[in-house]
């Protein structure tokens, strides 16, 4: 469990990535905690955690310029860089000016995976996905995907693609947030289309759940772990924590690596279901 495949393409990732929001500021510059964040990126590969999710909206760019300083110790093939284009920047110019602008930021030749950040109805999709084809003829981007996108949405974008499929969907994914589970990830599973949840530990405050704690304690395991492990047993889903506390990211990398009981998983699935769907 501690690897998936992304999509359909053969290549693996690891099952709990790292997502970079507020990294380096919310959605303006704040360099303040610069070498915290590096030093916490570094760490999260070194613990395998090496798929790293970031926007050129995360700290109006800053958290790509964290990427790049962090992961340019590493062989570039050892991490799996994503990245999203902002929902204004979908014509197909400013698609590709943005990805430039985020290559420099991250201080590579390419990006693995670079997601629509969410959809605009007054830019034609087409376009957009026009763009994205055309950044990866240009070997700057290896694969393509969405966030935030309805299955509606998943279709249209996907027929207008040629060469390429839609490899991930991005969407909020945790025990408190269920709905990607009516449709999207049927969707998803059954098109092979990774699904990769972010908030997955609703923003910490799973962590701190006593039913958790519980079920975690039979597995000498904290109540993230269980959280994250509850979404990374679901087949074609992946999950992105953001932490900049290095025993976070300890503790996040410790949900890889062993399983939940069925029995246990059923349990939790019941007891959130309550508040998740
Ligand atoms: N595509 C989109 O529209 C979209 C939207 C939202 C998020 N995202 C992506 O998804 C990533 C994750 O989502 P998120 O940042 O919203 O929420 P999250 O990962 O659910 O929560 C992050 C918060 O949880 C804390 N935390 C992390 N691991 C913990 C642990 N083991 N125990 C206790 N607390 C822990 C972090 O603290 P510390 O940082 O202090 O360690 C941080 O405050 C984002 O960073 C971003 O990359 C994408």
């Amino acid at each position: 469990m501690n690897s998936k495949e992304l999509g359909a393409t053969g290549v693996r990732v690891p099952a709990i990535g790292m997502g970079t929001w507020a990294i380096g500021g919310y959605s303006s510059r704040d360099t303040t905690h610069d070498s915290e964040a590096i030093r916490a990126l570094r760490r999260g590969i070194e613990l395998g955690m090496y798929l790293i999710d970031t926007a050129e909206m995360y700290g109006a760019g800053h958290a790509e310029e964290l990427v790049g300083e962090a992961t340019k110790s590493f062989p570039r093939e050892q991490v799996f860089i994503v990245s999203k284009v902002l929902p204004e920047n979908l014509h197909y110019a400013d698609v590709i000016k943005a990805a430039e602008k985020s290559l420099k930021r991250l201080q590579t030749d390419w990006i693995d995976l670079y997601l629509i950040h969410s959809p605009n109805p007054r830019i034609p999709l087409t376009e957009t996905v026009a763009a994205m084809e055309e950044l990866v003829e240009r070997d700057l981007v290896r694969f393509i995907g969405v966030s935030n996108f309805d299955v509606d949405q998943m279709e249209e974008a996907r027929s207008y693609l040629g060469e390429n499929d839609i490899v991930v969907n991005q969407v909020e994914y945790s025990l408190l947030d269920r709905s990607v589970e009516k449709d999207v990830l049927p969707y998803c599973t059954q098109q092979q289309i990774t699904v990769m949840a972010y908030t997955p530990l609703a923003h910490g405050g799973l962590s701190r759940n006593q039913f958790l704690q519980e079920i975690g304690a039979k597995y000498q395991r904290t109540a993230a772990q269980v959280a994250l492990n509850w979404l990374i047993a679901k087949q074609g889903v992946i999950a992105i924590p953001k932490a900049i506390r290095i025993e976070h990211l300890e503790e996040n990398a410790g949900a890889m690596g062993w399983s939940l009981a069925e029995d246990d998983r059923e349990r939790i699935s019941s007891y959130f279901g309550r508040f998740g769907l």
